[in-house]
């Protein structure tokens, strides 16, 4: 039995957070946020709006593309670090719940940006082994919720939204997903780190005072470590599996800036046109900004079915993860 990517859905909340808002909070500048980052945009949910509602709707569209139904899903896998709750229940749950899926296993990644292809090698293992027909997959983000808007550093960088997918049993070898590689290094635990509520500062007074429930970052050495960690990732995996990058037809990293992006792309000899682009109007979205690429090249006609996506994402823990996969959906109709 063999894993294949079946859909893709995505859904992005209406308000947008320009630069040009964000001057008017921090000081900062058009300018010096699009020259560091390539952010132009991003889309922040609306008070009430909360993370399962944008998993959830997302997840609706990905099984209705994958010409199934609720019932037909037999696991819920959500990658977040912006749960509804910070304990419990689990997002999946209430998602589930949502979408109207009933008594079947459902549980959280948490691995940051790296979320999305976390829970799609979970996705594979569960398939492959036999144990589920239908998974879906969820990465879903109100980051906004942990971000400090009068910190430049980090404010300028992330948004909100969600992207999903459902992964299904073939035996069809050809449309299978090739390889998945993730891997994770605690020693950079600090780089980036939301410090409360947790063990080790439970939630208090004093911790809300020093705003220890904000997202904090080391983001230069963050930055210096994303290129080099994902540039041997993804050559890793591209040397493995014996693929040239010429092959890729859509690569998609994860979108946290687009310096990191460029560096990458180049170091692979990555043309222009092969390299997936989001980051101007949607910002670093965490662990749904792959799904959320994705479904962009998807509703936009440039992804057909069979052709081979290249994913590589970074983030918190730190984690990191690159997959090989080919896309096994219908394309879009008119
Ligand atoms: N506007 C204006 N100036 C700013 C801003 C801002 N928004 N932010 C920082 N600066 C200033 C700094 O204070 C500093 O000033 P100084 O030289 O007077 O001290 C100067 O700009 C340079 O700061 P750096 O932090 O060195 O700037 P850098 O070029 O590294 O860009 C950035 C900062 C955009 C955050 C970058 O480091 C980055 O993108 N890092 C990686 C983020 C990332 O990939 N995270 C991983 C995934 S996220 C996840 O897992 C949830």
């Amino acid at each position: 039995m063999y894993a294949k990517f079946h859909s893709i859905g995505a859904y992005v909340p209406s308000k947008i957070l320009t630069n040009q808002d964000l001057e008017k909070m921090v000081d900062t500048s058009d300018e010096w946020i699009v020259k560091r980052t390539g952010i132009k945009e991003r889309h922040i949910a609306e008070e009430h709006e909360v993370t399962s509602d944008m998993g959830a709707k997302a997840g609706a569209k990905a099984i209705q593309r994958a010409g199934l139904e609720a019932k037909d899903i037999d696991l819920v896998v959500c990658a977040t670090v912006t749960p509804d709750y910070f304990n419990m229940p689990s997002t999946a749950c209430i998602i589930s719940t949502k979408l109207g899926i009933c008594n079947v296993q459902a549980f959280d990644i948490s691995a940051a940006c790296s979320g999305f292809v976390y829970a799609l090698s979970v996705a594979k293992a569960f398939v492959e082994s036999g144990m589920k027909k239908h998974v879906l997959i969820i990465g879903a983000e109100k980051f906004s919720s942990i971000v400090d808007y009068t910190d430049r550093g980090t404010c300028i960088l992330f948004g909100d939204g969600a992207g999903a997918a459902v992964i299904s049993a073939t035996d069809d070898k050809s449309e299978a997903i090739i390889d998945i590689h993730a891997s994770a290094d605690g020693s950079y635990a600090d780089f980036l780190v939301t410090p409360a509520p947790g063990s080790v500062h439970p939630f208090s007074q004093k911790s809300l005072d020093e705003g220890l429930n904000f997202v904090k970052m080391k983001g230069n050495e963050t930055f210096k470590l994303a290129v080099k960690t994902l540039t041997q990732d993804v050559k890793h995996i591209l040397e493995k599996n014996h693929i040239s990058s010429s092959d890729i037809p859509h690569f998609i990293p994860h979108q946290a800036n687009y310096r990191i992006i460029k560096a990458v792309g180049d170091a692979l000899h990555m043309k222009e046109e092969q390299v997936v682009l989001t980051v101007h109007k949607y910002g670093n979205t965490s662990a749904a900004s792959i799904p959320m690429a994705i479904n962009d090249i998807y509703e936009s006609k440039r992804l057909q079915k069979g052709e081979l996506m290249l994913l590589d994402t970074f983030g918190g823990g730190l984690t990191w993860a690159s997959a090989i996969v080919p896309f096994a959906g219908a394309g879009l109709e008119d």
